[in-house]
């Protein structure tokens, strides 16, 4: 623990009850603040937004997209920019002509293919709080329609060809991105989760082939843009889904520039990506699944960082591992190659999930976020809950047993687990664990869905998702739970983020947000006074108030004496 965190005291703040209302709280003596929300404008050339039709589809892809979710923010000289995810859409929110939220239009499509994929805006602090630099000539938008190269072991194969990109080396958008992560060279990553749902068959016999199963990829999406758009139909772009799937880096300096989808570090639903340096300047990056009994990845660059050196290849060659949890404690990474897997590594890095079936690896609890100890060699994944362990959600799945991290059958709590690699180095191929924390309802249970030793009356929650330290070694925790209230929730309230003590345990409420939404997605400013946190998919009239639409919103967060958050 650092000498800062300790001066600051560990918890400088008082924690805060639950809520169950229609707003954000935070502890007394912070302050918090809308900065932006869905359909605000980057450029004076977007229309306003207008309660009545959720906004004008000619300029969707000029305004702040929906459902805001992981984000990171940039020093770019002395601006400061944020880039932020905008995971999924809410149709029946964003199209309110339409009955049911199905797109009736070539055109209702186009809107919600622009209110996702990723925001990249300057923001400035003035005297009246946190802004958008409307019109900043960092400012951009990233869609489901934007040029993307495909670079690492992957790209070029037959399967990833279509008629429109014969080379299988460039592709457009990027598809339910979801959380993000940073690199040391100052790019952003961002990650695509559930991209199955984007596609569909007009075809009704459509054969899938045995690939798409483990991938969820259905003759349903859940848009309809296959309606009218071809690209998303399996039928007619049977490789269009395995151009998909991947993390994706995004210079956030240069809005002119490629985003690049890194096969390297493979397909899966990513949640986010967790960079870090192995002693050696090796690139290491740690990623979760989040499908009920998928894997917890991380992927290990065969050249080191350096800084002001090229960074070419960092993530394109490496090896991809697959954690394995062992009863006793200890851990392995299992490498995933040609040998290991009897795939190619082009395939292993298309077909990941059934390349870790291969090798023994250990099903999870949905694994959500990793998060790096900045203060101690140590990583922490939020594994959210696993609500059905009998029934796998996709085919081709492994067995689920109840094992060493993820100890409980019907887990609707979820938990954090902690891994210690061996010799203080994250490309160690061994390493420790054990939980940080289960989550549970002391009040309702007594016995493991009570929660481990730190969860109490005052504390509890239920599905840790984002996670992220700050630089004083202290994990800031968001949930995306049940906040019904009742039953096996009852006592817990609205979502929530709370802050942890790897060294303690201790863990505090720090803030609540309107019921319906989760909390997803943190940034600190450059002078870490400011705290950026996501608000996503509010089912509460948030933050324009009863009659108006809900919206998706990232709030900023200050002490009301300045001092640093973090
Ligand atoms: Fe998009 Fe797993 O949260
Ligand atoms: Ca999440
Ligand atoms: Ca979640
Ligand atoms: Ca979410």
């Amino acid at each position: 623990t650092s000498a800062r965190a300790q001066e600051a005291g560990r918890f400088a703040f008082n924690p805060i009850p639950i809520a169950t209302d229609a707003t954000v709280h935070v502890p007394e003596g912070y302050t918090w603040d809308i900065l932006v929300k869905w359909g605000d404008r980057l450029f004076s050339d977007a229309l306003d937004f207008d309660h009545e039709t959720g906004g004008d589809a000619r300029t969707s892809d000029r305004v702040f997209g929906e459902n805001t979710d992981g984000m990171e923010l940039f020093a770019v000289g002395d601006r400061q920019v944020i880039a932020v995810n905008h995971e999924y859409a809410n149709p029946k929110i964003n199209l309110p002509h339409t009955e049911d939220g199905k797109p009736q239009s070539a055109e209702d499509v186009r809107k919600m293919q622009n209110l996702q994929g990723v925001t990249v805006m300057e923001v400035e602090e003035g005297d009246g709080g946190w802004n958008v630099v409307v019109d900043s000539p960092l400012n951009r938008r990233i869609t489901h329609n934007t040029a993307m190269r495909l670079a690492g072991p992957a790209a070029g194969h037959d399967l990833l060809k279509t008629d429109a990109d014969p080379s299988g080396t460039t592709s457009l958008g990027t598809f339910n991105n979801c959380g993000a992560g940073r690199t040391p060279w100052g790019t952003y990553l961002t990650c695509e989760e559930n991209f199955n749902g984007y596609f569909g068959s007009t075809d009704a016999n459509f054969e899938r082939p045995e690939d798409f199963k483990r991938y969820g990829i259905s003759l349903e999406s859940r848009y309809d843009y296959e309606k009218f758009d071809e690209r998303f139909d399996i039928s007619r772009n049977v490789n269009e889904p395995r151009r998909c799937g991947y993390i994706v880096e995004i210079d956030p300096s240069d809005p002119s520039s490629t985003p690049v989808k890194r096969t390297a570090l493979g397909r899966f639903k990513h949640e986010n990506a967790a960079c870090t340096l192995a002693r050696d300047g090796r690139v290491v990056v740690y990623m979760g699944d989040d499908e009920r009994g998928e894997f917890l990845y991380k992927y290990v660059s065969n050249g080191a960082y350096t800084p002001g050196a090229s960074t070419d290849g960092l993530l394109d060659d490496g090896t991809l591992f697959v954690a394995k949890f062992n009863e006793d404690g200890s851990g392995e990474w299992l490498a995933l190659t040609a040998e290991t897997t009897g795939m190619s590594l082009a395939e292993v890095c298309m077909f990941t999930r059934m390349a870790a079936s291969k090798v023994g690896a250990t099903t999870m609890d949905r694994p959500e976020w990793v998060a790096v100890n900045p203060v101690a060699v140590e990583a922490y994944c939020a594994l959210t809950n696993n609500k059905n362990r009998a029934v796998k959600p996709n085919a081709g799945g492994d067995e689920t047993p109840v094992n060493g991290p993820n100890p409980r059958a019907q887990n609707h709590y979820g938990q954090i687990v902690r891994w210690y690699p061996e010799n203080d180095d994250h490309v160690d191929p061994k390493f420790k664990w054990d939980l940080f924390v289960m989550a549970g309802n002391p009040d309702v249970h007594e016995d493991a869905y009570a929660g481990s030793q730190n969860i109490n009356s005052g504390n509890m929650f239920n599905s840790p998702d984002g996670m992220m330290f700050d630089t004083t070694g202290l994990l800031w925790i968001q949930t995306d739970g049940d906040d019904d209230n009742e039953g096996d929730f009852a006592g817990m309230g609205n979502n929530q983020m709370l802050v942890g003590d790897p060294a303690t345990g201790r863990i505090e409420r720090f803030m609540t947000v309107p019921y319906g939404a989760e909390v997803t997605g943190i940034a600190w400013s450059a002078d870490k006074r400011t705290l950026f946190v996501g608000v996503q998919h509010p089912k509460a009239p948030f933050p324009d108030g009863e009659g108006m639409l809900a919206r998706s919103a990232v709030v900023a967060v200050k002490r009301a004496d300045n001092a640093r958050i973090g």
